[in-house]
């Protein structure tokens, strides 16, 4: 990080800009290379995507491939994926395929042979002796890259004085520990190359101030008014309801009571609603199965709060008895969890208690009209029913992402080209319900020394 920045936090209330550069500029999209990716945290894959000692996974950032090894029962070792002999891509990593798997006792280099062991130790080299004792293990070794884990994925930093990783995370990392992400499991995992900026696309699952414009068809189900709020490099967003009910049940978070008259009739349609077009995620089946036996079971007129905590209540114990057990969540840690977290640079997070969608955004290569979007669903799940899944390349439509993703898509590429029109002034946030989006350019900011939002006034 290099940059102080004159907007302090306090200062994300008041209505601001930032240009846009980060999104459009070729040269910001370089600079990003030096000062961003090879210094921050990234989520690689989850640990349980590696089964046997020796599995291994590329990850790709920018013109950067890690390569990341499954060294022991809770260990891996991350390098960078390169031949320090000449410089030959150690496994083959395009950007055409989502990440390249596998299992090797160890890596041969395919140009001359050099051979490396899951430390990086090289342990074969050809006629050695030619170079006349100069090479030392430090030369011929892979370069380490540091990789920690946390919430069921592997995360790496190039940086080799990086901070650790739950320092990097803090009160995001806290508070997403009591979902317990790390005993949820992939339900579907699907990515795409899009073509808009990475930023553009992540932004576009940031805030739900654009549910009243984008998918209008929820309105009919639950009102959409949002807090959004700033966690040093983070940010989380929830419903604003500012009624004594919503604060009783769950807070900002996505299961709660919908819109209408009746409570049970209503925590049920926007259950439902959420699960079928988000792809059968952002609820689970026990959830919307508990929602419809609301109405059978709750006397008419049962107050909202008492309405959800039954709901809660019996989805818990139905989950138990089919082996899923749901983890004790405090419910000031539940209001404060809210409904989305975004983790810098590039995640968002959709946490439930038995559930959870997450999006990442990628640069692809060095083009700053194209990412690579990634979602994927996880859900707790008996012992052994986890679904088989694999990183699936799916168009951006309806059918394959569900309805409610289908209407995000159709936003970021006209984003994308809208900013560019001479005729755009510059970003005009919300100051109240997209201050994560801000608060995401002044960190940004501060990486790459240029784009700090500033006071329109
Ligand atoms: S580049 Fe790898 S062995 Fe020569
Ligand atoms: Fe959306």
């Amino acid at each position: 990080m290099n940059k102080q920045i004159s907007i302090d936090v306090d200062a994300l209330s008041k209505p601001l800009t930032y240009s846009t550069e980060a999104f459009l500029s070729r040269d910001y999209a370089e600079a990003e290379k030096e000062k961003l990716w090879p210094k921050v945290w990234q989520l690689v894959e989850r640990v349980d995507d590696f089964k046997e000692i020796g599995d291994f996974v590329t990850y790709n950032i920018a013109d950067d491939s890690i390569i990341v090894i499954k060294t022991g029962e809770t260990s891996f070792n991350a390098f960078h994926n390169v031949c320090p002999h000449r410089g030959r891509q150690l496994v083959n990593a395009p950007n055409t395929v989502h990440s390249v798997r596998g299992n090797r006792r160890n890596f041969v280099c395919g140009f001359h042979g050099w051979t490396f062991d899951h430390d990086g130790n090289n342990t074969y080299i050809l006629d050695k002796e030619d170079w006349q004792g100069a090479l030392t293990p430090e030369h011929t070794c892979l370069s380490k890259v540091k990789v920690e884990s946390w919430g069921g994925w592997v995360w790496i930093n190039m940086a080799p004085d990086a901070a650790p990783l739950m320092d990097f995370l803090g009160r995001a990392g806290e508070v997403l520990s009591y979902f317990q992400l790390d005993k949820m499991q992939y339900k579907w995992r699907q990515w795409a190359v899009y073509p808009c900026n990475w930023k553009t696309a992540i932004e576009a699952f940031m805030e739900p101030y654009h549910v009243a414009g984008t998918h209008t068809q929820l309105l009919a189900y639950g009102d959409y008014y949002a807090y959004s709020a700033a966690h040093d490099w983070h940010g989380v967003s929830g419903f604003d309801q500012k009624g004594l009910d919503a604060k009783m049940s769950q807070g900002g978070s996505v299961t709660r009571v919908g819109k209408g008259t009746d409570a049970r009739v209503s925590t049920y349609e926007l259950a439902r609603e959420n699960f079928e077009t988000l792809n059968y995620t952002g609820s689970t089946e026990t959830l919307v199965n508990a929602a419809k036996r609301l109405v059978d079971e709750l006397p008419e007129g049962t107050p909202a709060a008492e309405v959800i905590a039954h709901m809660m209540k019996s989805a818990k114990a139905d989950d138990a008895a089919r082996g899923v057990i749901w983890p004790e969540i405090p419910p000031e840690i539940m209001t404060e969890a809210g409904l989305a977290w975004s983790l810098f640079p590039n995640l968002t997070i959709l946490q439930g208690v038995t559930f959870a969608l997450c999006y990442r955004t990628r640069p692809y290569g060095d083009d700053p009209d194209k990412c690579i979007f990634e979602a994927y669903a996880m859900e707790r799940y008996p012992e052994g029913e986890a679904p088989q899944t694999e990183w699936t390349e799916c168009a951006p439509t309806a059918e394959k992402w569900g309805s409610v993703l289908a209407q995000d898509f159709d936003n970021m590429e006209w984003v994308q080209r809208g900013m560019k029109s001479r005729g755009f002034r510059g970003t005009l946030p919300n100051p109240h319900q997209e201050r994560k989006i801000t608060n995401f350019h002044r960190n940004l900011a501060m990486f790459m020394g240029t784009g700090e939002p500033r006071l329109l006034k």
